[in-house]
């Protein structure tokens, strides 16, 4: 046969030729542990609500987000993200019910704390727009726009009462400059010394959290483009990651995962902190809605996700399919 470089001795299809074989290669493998289960609970509801744009995910109640977390521990998922969604009653300018002892985060980390130990790592999002009547992640000045310093001082409350509740790891989401320091600060002196902080670190504005706008019951009219990330950039992301570890941060963490997987490689190249790649609910709405007009095959294409995004440099994943990946790895 006519040598063409180093083909025919060269044939990398040797290596795929069986099921065993292929799987000997494999350069990287999902594992239970690798991923984290986001949680939704509302207060005030007796049974869960589902969430219309991502079909199997639902607004917990207290009792069914117990359950979840038992199921969580039970197929070997590393830890859970919990996002409290209060009554609309229960929102205001300033975001009261994100501080309040008895607000719902707080009682939910109480809940799953006391359900599962530490047997899973409960992580709570630090930020105001769940609990804002208008929906941004912070609190506005006179003109309407996000105060960032005021900001701050609202997060640094969060935080303790979070921790006071009984979570492993908080996770600012709000992308106010300065937070995780003044959050590292607000622990320290609150003999929280051993919560930890998963740093948003590249929290990218985009259009691909529409369902969770759904999911939380947000009222944001407009954008966050003053906080959040420009889509165009990548330098701009290792500028946030040098103030993230500076300030503090623990772990750091890449958002949205699959349109930004240059940015978590860059990411994960360069640090020695682990890495975290949130999957979010348009990733998940637009499997789920392909799979459902059998356009694409469903589990396959969640696991080709799932696998991109570990070989991208994550060590952990957050995804709403955590538990039903965890029990069939
Ligand atoms: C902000 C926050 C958001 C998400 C997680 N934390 C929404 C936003 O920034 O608009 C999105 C998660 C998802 O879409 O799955 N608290």
């Amino acid at each position: 046969m006519t040598k063409y470089g180093s083909f025919p001795g060269a044939r990398p299809r040797r290596l795929r030729t069986t099921p065993a074989m292929r799987r000997m290669v494999a350069e990287h493998r999902l594992h239970p542990a690798d991923l984290i289960l986001p949680a939704f609970v509302r207060e005030g509801i007796s049974e869960p609500v589902p969430i219309s744009a991502m079909p199997g995910v639902v607004q917990h109640t207290r009792d069914t987000l117990r359950k979840a977390a038992v199921e969580a521990v039970e197929a070997g998922v590393a830890g859970i993200m919990l996002f409290g969604v209060p009554e609309d009653a229960n929102k205001d300018a300033v975001g009261t019910a994100g501080t309040d002892p008895d607000g719902i985060l707080q009682v939910a980390i109480r809940d799953v704390r006391a359900e599962v130990g530490d047997d899973l790592v409960i992580m709570s999002d630090l930020c105001l727009d769940e609990y804002t009547d208008h929906g941004h992640c912070g609190v506005l000045d006179a003109e309407g726009r996000v105060d960032n310093d005021a900001t701050l001082e609202r997060y640094a409350e969060m935080a303790q009462v979070q921790a006071d509740a009984g979570v492993h790891a908080v996770g600012p989401s709000g992308m106010m400059d300065g937070q995780v320091g003044v959050i590292r600060d607000a622990l320290d002196q609150t003999g929280h010394e051993d919560v930890s902080i998963l740093a948003y670190t590249a929290k990218y504005s985009s259009a691909f959290y529409g369902p969770f706008r759904e999911a939380v019951g947000s009222s944001l009219k407009g954008d966050r483009k003053t906080y959040q990330q420009d889509p165009a950039n990548l330098r701009e992301s290792l500028r946030e990651l040098a103030l993230d570890l500076d300030e503090g941060a623990d772990m750091v963490m890449v958002k949205p995962a699959l349109p930004y997987l240059d940015v978590l490689a860059k990411i994960a190249d360069s640090v020695d902190v682990p890495v975290a790649a949130y999957q979010i609910s348009g990733e998940y709405a637009m499997i789920e809605a392909a799979a459902e007009k059998g356009w694409i095959d469903r589990d396959k294409a969640i696991l080709e996700a799932l696998t991109g995004i570990k070989r991208a440099g994550a060590n952990m994943i957050l995804t709403y399919w955590a538990t039903e990946v965890a029990r069939g790895l």
